[in-house]
């Protein structure tokens, strides 16, 4: 018996990272999953790897390109359970505010903002005639505490996905839809490690300040959100779900 059985799951930004992870823990859960991501053939690949799913190209900022990619799951799969909004950029002209330039910021906004307000507003309606579902959005530990490595836009955008969050969560309640903020520490995926390069001091200087002393792997964030996705998570809404390792919780580090 799968933890996701019957329940039918959208995950945007599913052809890399966190995304692919869920899709295929998802599948192995029961779900039946469409597999979302701008980049097709990466999203192609997550759906034959994961099983019962199925791709779809979209561009999350784009409001036609979403309400057609819910079109398309609920015509297939006959409804919708579960909103995952992962999809999220972190571009390397994203930086100090004193270099960041207003494209730069509004890409990311784009993104990262708008992109879940989208994935919310058209996908809510798919929960409510299903009398209910869970929506998982991805915001991170940066909505939380400051860096003086700043990327302002992708801070800034996170901070807003993480108050979106919590106000629909109040508003939905009633109709049994359950809105929470999944807030990754820093994982190992290709949007950190590409921040890193193949700079070590870049990455030694961030480790420090984690207690466990490593990033996370894409799987210990998946992991929560199979519970939010799934009715052991019933009762929480409304959460700043933090998978940080302790990272907003330190001080000073063992080191
Ligand atoms: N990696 C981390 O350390 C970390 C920490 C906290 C939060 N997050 C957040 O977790 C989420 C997933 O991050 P990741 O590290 O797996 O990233 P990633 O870059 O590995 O994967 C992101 C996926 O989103 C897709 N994507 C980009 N723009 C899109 C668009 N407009 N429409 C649809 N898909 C699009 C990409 O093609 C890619 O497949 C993001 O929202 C990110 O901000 C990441």
């Amino acid at each position: 018996m799968g933890r996701l059985d019957g329940k039918v799951a959208v995950i945007t930004g599913a052809g890399g990272g966190m995304g692919r992870e869920a899709a295929l823990l998802f599948c192995e859960e029961g779900a039946r999953v469409c597999v979302a991501d701008v980049d097709a053939e990466a999203a192609a690949k997550t759906a034959a790897d994961a099983g019962d799913a199925f791709a779809i190209t979209v561009d999350v900022a784009e409001p036609e390109s979403v309400r057609e990619m819910y079109e398309q799951t609920a015509a297939r799969y006959g409804g919708i359970d579960v909103l995952y909004n992962n999809a999220g950029i972190s571009p390397a002209d994203d930086d100090s505010i004193l270099v960041t330039e207003p494209d730069a910021w509004q890409r990311v906004q784009d993104v990262n903002t708008k992109g879940v307000y989208l994935c919310c507003k058209h996908g809510i309606p798919h929960l409510q005639r299903r009398g209910g579902g869970s929506i998982i959005n991805v915001a991170s530990f940066v909505a939380l505490v400051g860096a003086a490595t700043s990327q302002i836009s992708y801070t800034a955008s996170k901070g807003a996905v993480l108050s979106l969050s919590r106000e629909l969560a109040v508003q939905f309640a009633r109709e049994g839809i359950r809105v929470n903020a999944l807030c990754p520490g820093p994982v190992e995926t290709p949007l950190l490690l590409r921040i890193f390069g193949d700079d070590p001091a870049a990455y030694e200087r961030r480790r420090i300040h984690l207690p466990m002393g490593r990033l996370a792997k894409p799987r210990e964030i998946v992991n929560a959100a199979l519970f939010l996705a799934s009715d052991e998570s019933s009762y929480v809404n409304g959460t700043t779900f933090l998978v940080d390792g302790g990272l907003t919780a330190a001080y000073v580090t063992p080191e």
